[in-house]
């Protein structure tokens, strides 16, 4: 989710093989074209393309590296990135299957440990991973869910 330009996708589809498949989402076209890759363009908060990503579930994995149009305006922006780490987290429920992993980007400084607590409820292991690929400057990390518990 929040696939575009397509990196995590390429890399992802290499990670999961022939066999498996990789089902991407993003506002703005993206460049894989691998056999083992679907792709979408479209909001992932409208209900058409949730039923797109839905019909090829439940998966072993969600990836979201959704993140807001930055404004420039810190508040506004971790806020918007929380809202849609939230939405994220809300969709394992129908998305994923019991035992699943979840990664999820979030903008620092917001909601990132009240979503922690929320993601560790839900899921055997929850943590937040920054890489060390994120520039230090940069305010991102990521919620990390391991073992997706049906409750
Ligand atoms: C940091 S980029 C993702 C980079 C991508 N992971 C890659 O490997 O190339 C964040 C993306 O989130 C997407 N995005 C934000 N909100 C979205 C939404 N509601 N539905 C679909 N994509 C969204 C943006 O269009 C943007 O391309």
């Amino acid at each position: 989710m929040g696939a575009a330009p397509g990196s995590w996708t390429q890399f992802s589809a290499a990670r999961v093989g022939p066999h498996g498949l990789v089902v991407a989402v993003d506002l703005t076209p993206m460049n894989s074209h691998a056999e083992n890759v679907v792709g979408y363009t479209g909001d992932f908060y409208t209900a058409d393309v949730l039923q797109s990503l839905a019909s090829h579930g439940p998966y072993n994995v969600l990836l979201s590296d959704a993140a807001p149009a930055t404004t420039g305006n810190r508040s506004l922006d971790t806020t918007r990135s929380a809202a849609i780490a939230e939405h994220v987290l809300h969709l394992c429920g129908e998305m994923l299957i019991e035992g699943g992993h979840v990664v999820v980007k979030i903008f620092q400084g917001g909601e990132e440990q009240s979503l922690l607590k929320e993601l560790r409820r839900r899921f055997q292991t929850g943590r937040l991973f920054k890489p060390q690929a994120c520039r230090k400057e940069s305010f991102e990390t990521y919620l990390i869910g391991l073992g997706y518990k049906e409750l």
